[in-house]
């Protein structure tokens, strides 16, 4: 809901739990006023007048100062000298933007961004959108501030649109959302960062003066941190305390973070990183900048976390596989690496057939000259001494094994050694007169190019035209350096990198605008670019390429902070962990798995008696809980980051059935009684256990018995209100 208090020109976007609130100062800067629990009444007509009067502030505004008022998006040059929202520079070389409250305007529902991913809402949700128009009138250049308010997902989608009406400029910052709070003593930072194979852990630190900033700057989301900061009360937990979420749609170079002042006033940031980035626009020319999405929650991480779930999965995923149960594949990759040819593909999907796996996927290596990792990307069109009858025959092969069929592409890559490189070595993103880094052996295709973007749609809608291909693994493998593009002129290098995401963007709304029924799944070296951007295109993420289940605890209960577990593709390897060599027991990787998209990724051949009659019992049971596990909502009991035991519970829409799922890292022999609380039951009813029954009371105050004895146990049980 969206009011606006025009006597006092402040305006409430209020959503179920949430009050977010902005007001027109001096009838010209936008303050951000208040946010967090939702208010009934208005705010006190004295909350400016709160601010301290501070000696030496350049006093712009009467006895207030630019500098420390809460501005609802700042300016570079002006006399705020806090971390701006927005950076531009004019023709006559100066850098001052001054912008000023022109008018709103509120609309039903929420428009799309256009080519961008963003949030959406369907027909009957209760959504508006606020536009507050700003603008700077010495060089015409205008400001709309977005706010949808999704009422009842209690999530806040903001983003900014720059038109430019005066003469040349270039933008050299714009983020999608800044936020000034007052009043922000005691806080923490929390994000989510990591590495190869150790993607989202946990970091949490002080809010300390200055400025405290994670971002890429590889030209994707990345590994190394996530699109996501949360600023939280020092002692919030997973239940209690407020937490600010601040996550962005966007999978290209981001910076996030926040900047504390000397007086307890902070301002919190996310948007493109303004390193490597400088827009030029025209008259008449416009900017969009990603969308920043906004969840507020005064119970914890826990409620934050839910609050994106429920909107990334049902209002960021598209499609017909946003609400269906999607597929149990075998990827062939760990089995076979790059050593297989089609016969190897068939047996592995027989195998497959009788444990009960529906998709056969086939990994990297089945196109051109691709033996090793370091030819062929780029030219996709079979091996014809792997696969000799070539991919419309496999598809078929495969199919009347009862099995879909699925294929791995890396279709934003090219390795020099292709017929495509030795074609068109300028398709590559380079800077002239200098050698461009191999990563992997493989260069960067430059999507800031149509023609690339058009080469890439036809490459790949070939294959796909000719074959039954029912599921694509669109993988991405390398970071971007010495980055530029041939195709544009000097003065607009410097937005090579935005312009290679949209141009990304365009090949993925295309492919899966085209193909609406083939399951895309998104990858990045596993979890390299798992980002709301990409979940906008493909529903689900390979979570990691790290598949051994104590370290997938920790990385898919990092990565639910913000994304729910129908987006984490999580398969069941071979032991030892090709990653790290850890020996787990074949149950433990089933159930770790089992919250995910589950699949397989070994040799089912070489599976024991024992493993095949678990992984057929997996599969089935997988089926029967999977709802619980998708599209119910998650309680994260015990961290795995905290304890060396990981305790998650999932309660089924209904509420009428919870699934608690316990799993060991590392026991403690004669290891202490610990009791697990569970959470959001109805106290007085009854749930069935197995053959015993328990009061909703007892399970929540009481607690599950668990004894962390030895390694790796593996416990999962299911809890039927009666
Ligand atoms: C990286 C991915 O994460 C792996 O799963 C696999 O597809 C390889 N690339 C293939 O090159």
């Amino acid at each position: 809901m969206i009011v606006f208090d025009s006597e006092n020109k402040i305006f409430y976007l209020s959503t179920n739990n949430t009050t977010y609130a902005m007001a027109v100062f001096g009838e010209k800067l936008l303050l951000h006023a208040y946010w967090g629990k939702r208010l009934s009444h208005p705010l006190s007509p004295d909350w400016l007048d709160t601010l301290e009067f501070r000696p030496l502030a350049p006093l712009d505004f009467g006895r207030f100062s630019t500098d420390m008022l809460p501005q609802e998006y700042s300016t570079f040059g002006s006399a705020d000298l806090r971390i701006a929202a927005l950076g531009a520079e004019y023709g006559d070389g100066s850098y001052y933007t001054r912008l000023e409250y022109v008018g709103f305007e509120i609309v039903e529902g929420k428009p799309a961004l256009e080519g961008l991913p963003a949030t959406y809402c369907e027909e009957g949700d209760k959504v508006e959108t606020l536009v507050i128009h700003l603008a700077d009138s010495l060089h015409g250049l205008h400001v709309y501030l977005s706010y949808s308010v999704f009422e009842e997902l209690d999530a806040i989608a903001r983003s900014a649109k720059i038109v430019n009406l005066g003469e040349r400029a270039e933008i050299n910052r714009a983020f999608s959302a800044t936020v000034d709070f007052i009043g922000c003593e005691d806080r923490e930072l929390v994000h989510l960062d990591g590495a190869w194979v150790r993607e989202r852990s946990i970091t949490r630190r002080a809010v300390v003066p200055g400025i405290q900033s994670i971002e890429s700057r590889n030209g994707c989301s990345g590994a190394v941190h996530n699109p996501f900061i949360a600023l939280c009360d020092k002692n919030a937990t997973e239940n209690s305390g407020n937490v600010y979420g601040f996550s962005l749609v966007y999978s290209g170079n981001f910076s996030a973070g926040i900047d504390l002042g000397p007086f307890n006033s902070a301002r919190a940031y996310i948007g493109i990183n303004p390193q490597n980035f400088n827009f030029v626009l025209e008259n008449g020319e416009s900017f969009q900048t990603p969308e920043a999405v906004l969840v507020y929650s005064a119970e914890g991480f826990g409620g934050m976390s839910r609050a994106y779930h429920k909107l990334y999965r049902t209002r960021l995923c598209r499609g017909k596989f946003r609400d269906i149960p999607r597929y149990v594949v075998l990827n062939s990759w760990e089995t076979t690496y790059f050593t297989f040819d089609e016969n190897t593909i068939v047996d592995l999907a027989r195998d497959a057939a009788k444990i009960g796996v529906d998709t056969m996927v086939l990994d990297d290596g089945w196109f051109s000259t691709r033996t090793t990792d370091r030819a062929g990307l780029g030219d996709w069109w079979e091996n014809p001494d792997r696969l000799p009858s070539g991919l419309g025959w496999l598809a078929d092969e495969v199919n009347k094994l009862g099995l879909r069929f699925g294929l791995w592409f890396e279709p934003e890559m090219v390795n020099p050694d292709s017929e495509l490189y030795r074609k068109h070595p300028e398709w590559a993103l380079r800077t002239p007169g200098r050698e461009t880094t191999p990563t992997r052996s493989q260069v960067t295709l430059d999507f800031s190019r149509q023609d690339v973007c058009e080469y890439i749609i036809d490459s790949l809608s070939s294959i796909l035209d000719r074959a039954n291909i029912e599921y694509v693994k669109w993988d991405m493998n390398r970071y971007m350096s010495e980055v530029g593009s041939a195709a544009l002129p000097a003065e607009r290098q410097g937005e090579v990198y935005h312009r290679y995401i949209l141009g990304l963007y365009y090949v993925l709304e295309t492919l899966t605008q085209k193909y609406p029924d083939v399951l895309f799944e998104s990858c990045s070296s596993g979890g390299g670019r798992f980002d709301p951007g990409m979940l906008y295109y493909m529903p689900q993420v390979w979570t990691s390429d790290n598949s051994d289940a104590v370290d997938r605890l920790r990385i898919q209960y990092g990565t639910s902070m913000v994304y729910p577990y129908s987006s984490m593709s999580a398969h069941v390897s071979v032991c030892p962990n090709h990653t790290q060599g850890r020996i787990t027991p074949f149950e433990m990787r089933c159930n770790v798995a089992m919250p995910g998209q589950l699949g397989f990724e070994l040799n089912i051949g070489k599976c024991s008696e024992e493993e095949l009659e678990l992984s057929k019992k997996t599969i089935a049971k997988y089926r029967e809980l999977e709802d619980v596990f998708h599209k119910g909502d998650l309680y994260r009991l015990v961290s795995p980051f905290e304890k060396d035991y990981c305790a998650l519970e999932f309660v089924s829409e209904d509420k009428k059935r919870v699934i608690l799922c316990i799993d060991s890292q590392r026991g403690l022999f004669n290891g202490p009684d610990q009791y697990i609380k569970m959470e959001a039951l109805d106290p007085d009813a009854q749930y069935r256990c197995g053959d015993k029954t328990y009061f909703g009371e007892y399970l929540m105050n009481f607690g599950v018995h668990f004894c962390n004895k030895r390694e790796h146990i593996s416990e999962m049980l299911i809890f039927d209100k009666i």
